[in-house]
């Protein structure tokens, strides 16, 4: 059985006292929480703060972004083992943001990737369309060009520590939630995919969160869905009440 898996991306909110506050506040409301993995990625500048605050929680650290050397002249990027010297377990790579805003390519999330399983984290690889790619009818050949080319070079072993995210690029941020039998639909197609690739064994391991407005009143549903394993989680993930409320889904 795949253990469910609720990260919250802070994205670019809060300062290191509030990213602080909000790590405590979500420690102290889910430190009995064994049946559901959780991970919050704050902004660079507090994770090593936030780490502090998490260790010994079930609450696990994650970085919204990596550079796929690990040292060098890079100015402005941050490597892996650097990140995972201020506690992080988990990185994020191929969000929307990023392809959208930074140009990022299949290829370069691929490279981050393999930079992340080489030192031992969990990378969580994001995918998904676009209005206007669904609407013409690209969907799964977007979908899966995304998911091939993030994994090219990735081995079997490797994957226990891959965490897919479909999130259609229209369903961020939009308070536009996709149907659970859509967002079913593409995870259930990404699940043929790894089968293709990797075999049952990896496929029915992997787990694929869903993001895209997910918030405390809509997650149950999605959840309920069979290939949905979790949630990426944006702007709900901002209040300690919301992301709490996610975390604890009913089932
Ligand atoms: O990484 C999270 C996603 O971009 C979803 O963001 O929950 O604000 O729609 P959202």
């Amino acid at each position: 059985m795949r253990k469910p898996l609720i990260a919250g991306n802070w994205k670019l909110h809060n300062t290191v006292e509030q990213s602080c506050q909000l790590a405590q506040a979500l420690v102290n409301d889910l430190s009995d929480v064994t049946e559901t993995e959780i991970v919050i990625a704050p902004v660079f500048t507090a994770l090593s703060e936030v780490g502090k605050i998490c260790t010994e929680s079930p609450v696990q650290l994650a970085a919204q972004n990596c550079h796929c050397m690990d040292d060098g002249a890079y100015t402005g990027e941050v490597s892996v083992p650097l990140l995972a010297d201020v506690g992080c377990s988990h990185i994020i790579v191929g969000h929307s943001e990023r392809r959208q805003y930074f140009g990022e390519t299949d290829h370069f999330v691929n490279v981050k990737a393999r930079a992340i399983l080489k030192h031992g984290l969990t990378a969580i690889i994001c995918v998904g369309e676009t209005l206007e790619q669904r609407e013409s009818g690209e969907l799964f050949e977007v979908i899966a060009a995304q998911i091939r080319g993030a994994l090219e070079e990735i081995t079997a072993e490797q994957m226990a520590q891959v965490v897919l995210a479909y999130e259609p690029v229209w369903a961020i941020g939009t308070g536009k939630t996709a149907t659970s039998e859509e967002a079913e639909e593409v995870h259930a197609y990404i699940r043929g995919l790894l089968h293709g690739s990797f075999g049952t064994d990896i496929a029915s391991q992997c787990r694929i969160l869903y993001g895209g407005s997910v918030k405390p009143g809509n997650i149950s549903e999605l959840m309920a869905e069979e290939d949905i394993d979790g949630a990426l989680v944006g702007g709900a993930s901002l209040k300690a009440e919301d992301f709490s409320a996610i975390v604890r889904f009913k089932k």
